[in-house]
Parts: structure tokens; sequence; C-alpha cells
């Protein structure tokens, strides 16, 4: 096997390796190539002359004899990638405080109804402050990520006492929403009013009976979008304006700067 990542490794010096790393091109636009074989025909499979036929694969059971839970963990987190951010904003019951926070375990997946996934990491009976205000208000709003606020939606991460606001930690910006009581994030090009529809709970496999993961499914009631990012029918978010960010392994972000296009196969 080999040893080998392009992410930082814990314990080197993170100052250092970011110091040695080029500067961040502010200016880069999203780039339409051609994709790898555009003269691809049917049957033809991969489009690497059947060089990745010839490199073997590695079995592993997740909850296989002596495999800590933070190897599966960090699999998944490198390997399914990359993985879209909600930045969820939530109110206490009680309206007294707020909560802001990034959740990558999350998706949409149905439009009609607009539904979203989160897993929260976590039981429900010691559930992070995002989810125990969704869970008790029912309602949140899903903020997309850009890059022109990728520091500030990354300090929302930050373990602070429930009550204890992660937007003035960030400096990020309350507006006003108009069918829930959590807050939009105003810098972001893309938010999402949501209820709560429900929740399913987990169990772990290694420590049975421990509650380890909430599944929330939430529905879409409200779409804000900046002016200048969506088009006169109100239906494509410019992907130029959007810059989106996402979550790759460890510490690592990604931004969306190459893409191709690929017709839909027809029968
Ligand atoms: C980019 C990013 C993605 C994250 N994704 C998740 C996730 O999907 N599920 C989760 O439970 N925690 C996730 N976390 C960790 C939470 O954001 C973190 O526990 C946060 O403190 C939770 O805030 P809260 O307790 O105020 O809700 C993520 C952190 C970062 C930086």
């Amino acid at each position: 096997m080999i040893k080998t990542s392009a992410y930082f490794t814990a314990g080197d010096d993170f100052d250092k390796t970011q110091a040695s790393r080029p500067e961040f091109q502010r200016d880069a636009e999203v780039t339409f190539s051609k994709p790898p074989k555009p003269d691809w025909k049917e049957g033809e499979g991969g489009n690497d002359g059947g060089e990745s036929l010839k490199k073997n694969h590695v079995e592993i059971d997740p909850h296989e004899e002596g495999r800590p839970v933070s190897s599966n963990y960090k699999l998944l987190i490198s390997g399914v990638v990359p993985r879209p951010i909600a930045l969820i904003s939530t109110k206490s019951k009680d309206g007294k405080t707020t909560n802001l926070a990034p959740f990558s375990y999350s998706q949409v997946i149905n439009h009609d109804p607009p539904l979203f996934t989160v897993g929260f990491v976590g039981s429900l009976e010691k559930a992070k402050d995002s989810l125990k205000n969704l869970a008790e208000t029912q309602e949140c709003v899903i903020n997309i990520i850009s890059e022109h606020f990728v520091e500030a939606a990354n300090a929302t991460a930050v373990n602070t006492p429930y009550g204890v606001s992660e937007w003035d930690i960030s400096g990020l910006h309350q507006a006003p929403s108009s069918v829930v009581q959590a807050a939009r994030v105003k810098e972001s090009i893309l938010s999402i009013e949501g209820k709560l529809v429900e929740t399913k709970e987990f169990e772990s496999r290694t420590d049975p009976g421990k509650k380890t993961g909430v599944l929330a499914i939430i529905e879409g009631v409200r779409f804000w979008v900046r002016e200048d990012a969506i088009d006169e029918e109100k239906s494509v978010v410019d992907l130029k304006v959007l810059k989106p960010i996402s979550r790759l392994g460890g510490l690592a972000y990604g931004r969306t700067t190459d893409a191709i296009e690929i017709q839909r196969p027809k029968f």
C-alpha cells in the first residue's frame, strides 16, 4: 500500500505548510473544458485505456476487529468527496439564542417537495446545538457556502457552549427569513428556509445501544437567491456567481473552478 496524501498531515506544522502554498486566485472563474473522451461510444467503459483495471482493491470491513471508528470517519470524509456543505442557522425555542454551524453530511434529495438530508453526529439526547434547536423548533435555514466567506463559515464550526452565538465569532450577518424564525446568512448567495419533516436516530455497531447519529429530513419552504445570481425565470443559479465551497477530506475545502458537460444518454 502507498503512503501518500495531498492533505496536510496531523503533526506537521500547519502554518509552515500553508506558507509554502501559492496565493489564492480570487479571480479564478469556472472554466468549461471538453470531457476526457468527447468521442466516447456506447460500451467503451473507462476512458483510460483499461489502466484502472490493472489495479487491485483492498477490502475493508468497517467493523473489523481493532479498527477504530475514526478510521471509518477519515475514510468516508476523504473518499466521498466533494460534499456540499449546509451552513445551518437555527434559533432556540425560547427565541433567546441563535446558532450557526456547517454540516457536510448533507444533500438535496428531492425537488417536489424540495427535500434535504443532514446527518448529525451524536445522539438526540446529547444533541449538537443546531440539532437541539432544529428538533425543538422544527425550523432552520440552510445556507450554501461561497468562496467570499469560507473562513467565516469555517469559524462557525467552533464548539461553543449552548447559547453562545457563532454569528458574532464569524462576523457573518443575519438577514430576516420569511416563514421561519431563524435568520438567513446575508453573505450567502443561496439560502433555503426549512421545516423539519422527521428525524431518525441510529445506533453504533461497535458499541451497541449507544446512539451515534441522527438523520434529519428537512423540507425547503422558501428559497433566497442573490439577485445577480438568478436568471429571469428564477430557475438557474449562476455557478460563476455562486462560487460554491465543498468539503473534502481532513481540513480541506474544494473550489469548483473546472467543469465539463456531457449530454444525457438517449436509448
Ligand atoms: C466543513 C465542516 C463540515 C461539518 N460537517 C458535519 C456534519 O455533517 N455532521 C456533524 O455532526 N458535524 C459536522 N461538522 C462539525 C460541526 O460543525 C461542529 O460540531 C459544530 O460545533 C456543531 O455546532 P453546534 O453544536 O452549534 O450545532 C462539520 C464541521 C465542518 C468544519
